[in-house]
């Protein structure tokens, strides 16, 4: 009998230092990077990078990439080829500038075709300072991949470790189940299994049918990273019903051929995995369907393009994008998550019925401007005593609203 215990404390010595060194090795290697991506992103770090990365995101990038000409001149450095003052008149107000007489104004603007470059009477000395130092330090670009490779590999441990640890559990259960004498160890074991049994099985069955990351392979490789993020398309230029009917709608060819009549190639940032043959490849199978032929011949085959669905509820629900975006003021974002950065869209949530009733149980209703909300507002305020009305108050968990 004594032996068989010390027997069990050894072995829960070892597995619990097992589980310590299993939980102590992956942090301490993410510290280590942690430490050497810091010290790196410094000079990303100040106020005025911050400040003229986002001036130049929102005023110039339309026209100006950093590296390659775009529609105007690709701006890397360019405090090293131009005085501040002359970057200070030019940028305030260029055709006042170029009216004046000075010559290199002239002889860029000529350059560039005589396209007309906005004028930014707005911008303070200080605001351009800080957009010249964007241009010189430029964008992070490895070392970002770099955290984000280790976070994903984290990831990646993490779950494998749950398993390990379980694994440990199950054969330690099964060991004492089998090898003690000990009838109260065996029952206390017995229990263990079965509550984990039913947590595991539970939450699988909670799980099924939830496609929270589903991401289909689509017939385009169309990037919303490209076109919302890159490029800073309006999600509602493209999901143009979004605002006034039940879905959002995926646009038409046509849509597609407002611009792509003249993009025919790609132009943009490159990545490991996508170069520039590949998104062309993809623009190219665009043109195809919009009736193009390979010399750029309209030859009007047109086909449409089989997009795969990512997001489906079943046809019992009723959900209608219009009450949430235009009524309720919703962004995108706070369902669909980051689409902007997705190189390809993935259902960011679960759709459940859970998640549809947890966000009507918290947000609160905005009555401001709306006199039949207002009218309700008081009368529900009274019955519950409350100042705010969240949406479940006001009907948001009645099963006939969302069920037919
Ligand atoms: C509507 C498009 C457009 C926008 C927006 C724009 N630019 Fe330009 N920019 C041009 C064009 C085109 C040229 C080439 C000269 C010309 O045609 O006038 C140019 C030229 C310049 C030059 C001169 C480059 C050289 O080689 O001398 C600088 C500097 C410059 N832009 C800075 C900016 C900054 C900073 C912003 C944002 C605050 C900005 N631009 C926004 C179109 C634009
Ligand atoms: C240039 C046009 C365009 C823009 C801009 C655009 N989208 Fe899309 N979107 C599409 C196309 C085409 C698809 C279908 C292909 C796919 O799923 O990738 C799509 C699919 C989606 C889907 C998945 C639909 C499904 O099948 O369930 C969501 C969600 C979405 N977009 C949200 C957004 C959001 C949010 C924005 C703004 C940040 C945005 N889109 C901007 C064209 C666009
Ligand atoms: C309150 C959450 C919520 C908000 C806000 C929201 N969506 Fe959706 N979206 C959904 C749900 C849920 C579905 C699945 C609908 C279905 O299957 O019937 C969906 C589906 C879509 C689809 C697939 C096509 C369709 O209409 O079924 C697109 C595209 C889309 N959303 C784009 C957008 C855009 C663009 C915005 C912002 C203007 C937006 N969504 C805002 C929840 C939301
Ligand atoms: C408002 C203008 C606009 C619309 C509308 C538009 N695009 Fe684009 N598209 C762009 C720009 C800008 C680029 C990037 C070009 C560059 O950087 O050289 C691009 C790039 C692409 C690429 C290559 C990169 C990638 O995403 O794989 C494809 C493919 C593409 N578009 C397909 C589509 C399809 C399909 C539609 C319609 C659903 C569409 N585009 C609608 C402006 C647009
Ligand atoms: C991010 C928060 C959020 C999520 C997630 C959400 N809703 Fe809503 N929903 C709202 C808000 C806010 C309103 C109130 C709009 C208004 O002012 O009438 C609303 C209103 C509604 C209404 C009208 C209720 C009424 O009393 O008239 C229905 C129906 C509805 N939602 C269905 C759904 C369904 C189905 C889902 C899940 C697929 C869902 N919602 C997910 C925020 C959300
Ligand atoms: C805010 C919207 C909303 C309300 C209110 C709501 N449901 Fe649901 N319900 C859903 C959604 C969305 C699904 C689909 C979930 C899925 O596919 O995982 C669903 C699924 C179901 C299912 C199928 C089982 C399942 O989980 O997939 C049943 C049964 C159900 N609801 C009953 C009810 C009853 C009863 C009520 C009233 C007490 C109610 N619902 C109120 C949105 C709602």
């Amino acid at each position: 009998m004594e032996i068989v215990k010390r027997h069990i404390k050894l072995t829960r010595l070892v597995a619990c230092l097992a589980f310590l060194m299993f939980f102590a090795t992956p942090s301490s290697a993410q510290e280590s990077v942690e430490a050497e991506v810091t010290e790196d992103l410094s000079q990303y770090q100040t106020e005025s990078y911050k400040k003229g990365r986002s001036i130049f995101k929102s005023k110039c990038a339309s026209c100006h990439k950093l590296d390659k000409k775009f529609i105007g001149p690709g701006l890397s450095n360019i405090g090293d080829k131009r005085e501040v003052e002359w970057l200070q008149e030019w940028i305030k107000d260029n055709g006042a500038f170029r009216a004046s007489g000075d010559a290199d104004a002239i002889a860029v603007f000529n350059e560039y075709g005589g396209v007309v470059m906005s004028a930014f009477p707005e911008l303070s000395n200080e605001d351009i300072d800080a957009i010249l130092e964007y241009t010189k330090v430029g964008e992070k670009k490895k070392v970002g991949a770099v955290a984000e490779a280790s976070e994903e590999e984290q990831e990646g441990s993490d779950a494998w470790m749950v398993y390990l640890v379980t694994l440990i559990i199950v054969l330690g259960i099964l060991w004492v189940f089998f090898k003690s004498d000990n009838g109260f160890l065996k029952i206390v074991s017995v229990i263990i299994l079965i509550l984990l049994l039913v947590y595991y099985g539970f939450s699988a069955l909670m799980n099924l049918d939830v496609n929270e990351g589903y991401q289909p392979i689509q017939p385009i490789a169309f990037s919303h990273k490209i076109h919302a993020g890159d490029n800073k398309i309006e999600c509602q230029y493209c999901h143009s019903s979004a605002k006034h009917s039940k879905t959002s709608g995926i646009p038409s060819v046509n849509v597609c051929m407002n611009c792509h009549l003249l993009i025919q190639e790609y132009d943009g940032d490159v990545t490991a995995e996508h170069n520039k043959e590949f998104y062309d490849g993809e623009i190219a199978k665009l043109l195809d369907a919009a009736g193009y032929d390979e010399e750029g011949q309209y030859d009007g085959k047109l086909e449409p393009i089989k997009w795969v669905r990512v997001h489906n509820l079943p046809d019992f629900v009723y959900y209608n994008h219009s009450q949430h975006v235009n009524v309720a003021g919703l962004d995108c974002a706070k369902c669909h998550g980051p689409v902007e950065e997705m190189e390809e869209v993935y259902q960011y949530s679960p759709l459940t019925m859970g998640w549809c009733i947890d966000c009507h149980k918290e947000t609160q209703v905005d009555l401001k401007g709306n006199e039949y909300y207002a009218n309700i507002h008081k009368q529900l305020a009274a019955k519950y005593g409350v100042n705010k009305v969240t949406v479940a108050q006001l009907g948001g968990k009645e099963c006939g609203k969302c069920h037919y």
